[in-house]
């Protein structure tokens, strides 16, 4: 029988790609981002860097159709250093640049070529007090714009902001525009010309309203010996943190300096510590990160934490209590993960590669920062089960942290190449079959997302519409499993020979820029042009416009089966079972005998997939006979509590509602609330009232909505 204290003492785990997500609640379209209402002259330099007609389609030109009156075609600048932005012209050679209807920055006018955080953590008010310094590009020659920059923020406390050193009088924050929060309106004294940078220091504190942060006294940590912090600003949380342009459209160098009075880790390189003060007992770590990045890439934690090595370039940092166990589960396949993925893409270009593990509450599996990434203990599984989400971080930092997305519509460039990396890694250290088992795994995660976004199917599509939209709303398995198909569904086209040559080209191409739909869609049309045989098929079967903008399922692929047939199989006697009591088929321990975590996920979500759910009675045989409530594994535990509760077991309410305390990764949380709320909604409103203060802010605010609470 199925006990809450049988789960206390489970470690933690994650796998396939099952992130569920509910339809989102819409919030209302707020206005249009004032970014994509303006316009621009192009200046002498803008004008030559924009060489010929070109054909945009899907969403950008959609967007910016909505915004302007312009009947003339598009045009783009293809300046390399400037390659973020997506210019139109109209009769007038008026421009309109990097849109991204995610931010309320004036990005078309100025563009952010440094960071530099000065900050402290204080750990007693819960906030990280200090200067942002961005150095901001000109790119215009309209002095009346240029006179103003308009930053993203949200919930920051401003205090004071200088312009090249001089105090700056009449700045403003904006009236709250929901989701986006608040724009931060900076007069300058004097335009600054086309080509010119201006640096902007603003003193800033957060607040308690901070999405990005969550601060966790001594007693919600595993020693509880001391306070912890951490950070989580994808996908428009960095603007909770300081004011800077929220895009990932715009990438800069990063230089983190932070005081606290315990270990740090962030962001970027390791630069040394320096200025110890005795009165407070901390120190400035320093970190620096030449290649560009964007804002949501920014992170930082800090807490009681010890770290030990699991390869040649790569560290594990965590709690002392939990190093050993972090370390043996990693040590093994971190650098042949790496070298893997060099030999798909090519040199790992971020120097050292670590990973955090962080406490239960950290709210994704894992989180690409650059060479630190950030992962659920879930992950801890004790037999390397779960530790496919590094492979899939690590893969990042060529599809996300290299060459990144150039804003949320485009979502899909990053973790769809990601996927496809991830299971190519996979591949090269498992075997071919491993590839199409996780893609198995990957297509039902995908069906489930299509049938929750029903009433949604704009987020159904591979480039959706975010206007007014938040991006954690439309967060789903679709830009997962959709991207990775249409990656997949081209590999295949054109043949794996071919294919392995367009990856270098393609993360070498856009290396330290953000790109669209359309530029993916160019590159590979233009990689191709030469080859008669492989641009025959491209112009012949991609349907792009299908691919992009369609809602649904996309086209199944083939896949090998032979790792899941098992699955199904037993899966299918269970199923008998179900119908018809008393049959010949008694299940046994054996039934699963050597089969992987990952198998035993393939089997408990078949059922789990049945229209008539397991029946009450059988919930407890499967549990006894597989041993499922001992596991240590969190995806198997999560699949097994989904199909007590679908089958209404009362029985596994109480433990269901003490595991959603335990543990606050949002794939694991979010079905497991919506399904107890469907049981029992005291229940899970109370659950979630109780664990209110363990969950990070982010998930806080999307369980609320899934509760409509
Ligand atoms: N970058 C994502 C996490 C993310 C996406 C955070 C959007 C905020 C907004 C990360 O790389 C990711 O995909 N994590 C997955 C694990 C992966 C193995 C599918 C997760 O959290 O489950
Ligand atoms: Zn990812």
């Amino acid at each position: 029988m199925l006990k809450s204290s049988s789960l206390k003492h489970l470690p933690n785990f994650q796998i396939g790609r099952s992130t569920s997500l509910s339809p989102s609640l819409f919030r209302s379209p707020t206005s249009k981002p004032f970014a994509a209402s303006r316009r621009f002259h192009l200046t002498p330099l803008q004008s030559r860097l924009v060489p010929s007609k070109r054909q945009h389609n899907c969403l950008f030109q959609r967007n910016s159709l909505r915004h302007t009156t312009s009947l003339l075609p598009s045009r783009s600048l293809t300046n390399p250093s400037l390659t973020f932005m997506r210019a139109y012209t109209n009769p007038n050679l008026t421009i309109m640049a990097a849109y991204d209807p995610n931010s309320l920055a004036n990005i078309a006018v100025f563009r952010t070529t440094h960071v530099t955080l000065d900050v402290a953590l204080d750990f007693k008010k819960s906030a990280v007090h200090g200067t942002a310094t961005l150095r901001l590009l000109s790119l215009s020659d309209n002095d009346g714009v240029t006179k103003e920059v308009i930053l993203d923020s949200s919930y920051v406390d401003v205090q004071g902001i200088e312009a090249n050193g001089e105090t700056v009088n009449g700045w403003k924050l904006e009236d709250r525009k929901e989701p986006y929060g608040s724009a931060l309106r900076i007069p300058l004294k004097e335009a600054v010309k086309n080509g010119k940078e201006v640096d902007i220091k603003i003193q800033f504190s957060t607040t308690d309203k901070c999405t990005a942060l969550q601060w966790m006294e001594p007693s919600q940590t595993a020693n509880k010996k001391h306070p912890y912090m951490f950070s989580q600003c994808q996908a428009i949380h960095c603007r909770s943190i300081f004011p800077c342009q929220d895009t990932p459209s715009v990438k800069a160098p990063i230089t983190f300096n932070i005081r606290s009075p315990l270990p740090v880790v962030a962001t970027g390189l390791p630069a040394g510590v320096s200025d110890y003060d005795e009165k407070t007992g901390t120190i400035v770590y320093h970190f620096k990160q030449d290649i560009p990045l964007p804002s949501y890439l920014i992170a930082v934690a800090a807490g009681d934490l010890a770290s030990a090595s699991i390869g040649p370039r790569s560290m594990v940092y965590t709690g002392p209590e939990e190093l050993l166990k972090c370390k043996t589960e990693l040590e093994e396949d971190t650098e042949p993960f790496m070298k893997a993925a060099e030999s798909i893409v090519f040199q790992y270009p971020w120097t050292t590669y670590n990973v955090l593990i962080l406490p239960p509450s950290f709210p994704y599996g894992g989180m690409e920062n650059p060479n630190m990434t950030f992962a659920t203990p879930t992950i801890i599984s004790g037999d390397k089960s779960n530790i496919d989400v590094i492979a899939h971080e690590l893969a990042h930092s060529w599809s996300g942290n290299l060459v990144t997305n150039a804003n949320w519509q485009d979502f899909w460039l990053n973790e769809g190449w990601t996927t496809y990396l991830e299971r190519r890694i996979g591949a090269a250290i498992h075997g071919e079959p491993h590839f199409d088992f996780s893609a198995i795994i990957g297509w039902k995660a995908l069906t489930e997302s299509v049938k929750l976004y029903a009433d949604n199917p704009e987020f159904t599509k591979l480039v959706v519409n975010l206007e007014g939209k938040d991006p954690d709303d439309a967060f789903s398995s679709i830009p997962y499993e959709k991207g990775f198909t249409f990656i997949y569904f081209l590999d295949k086209l054109v043949g794996r020979e071919k294919w392995n040559k367009f990856i270098p080209y393609y993360f070498n191409k856009y290396k330290t820029k953000s790109l669209t739909s359309q530029d993916f869609k160019d590159t590979v049309i233009e990689f191709f042009k030469d080859d008669e045989a492989a641009s025959k098929a491209i112009s012949e079967k991609v349907d792009w416009d299908a691919w992009y903008n369609n809602p649904g399922l996309p086209p199944k692929p083939e896949f090998d089966t032979s790792l899941a047939d098992v699955c199904f199989k037993l899966a299918d006697s269970w199923n008998e079972l179900n119908q018809v009591a008393g049959g010949p088929w008694k299940p046994s321990a054996d039934d699963i005998k050597g089969w992987s975590s990952g198998q035993i996920v393939v089997f408990l979500e078949r059922i789990s997939e049945w229209e008539t759910p397991l029946k009450k009675e059988l919930v407890e045989k499967l549990n006894v006979t597989y041993s499922l409530d001992k596991t240590e594994n969190a995806e198997i535990l999560s699949r097994f509590l989904n199909i007590g509760l679908r089958a209404r077991d009362e029985k596994v309410y109480e433990p269901t509602a003490y595991w959603l305390g335990q543990w606050g990764r949002m794939k694991f949380v979010r079905p497991l609330y919506r399904l107890l709320n469907e049981c029992d909604r005291e229940l899970a409103v109370k659950t979630f009232q109780k664990n209110i203060d363990f969950y990070h802010p982010i998930c806080r605010d999307i369980v609320k909505k899934d509760l409509k609470l």
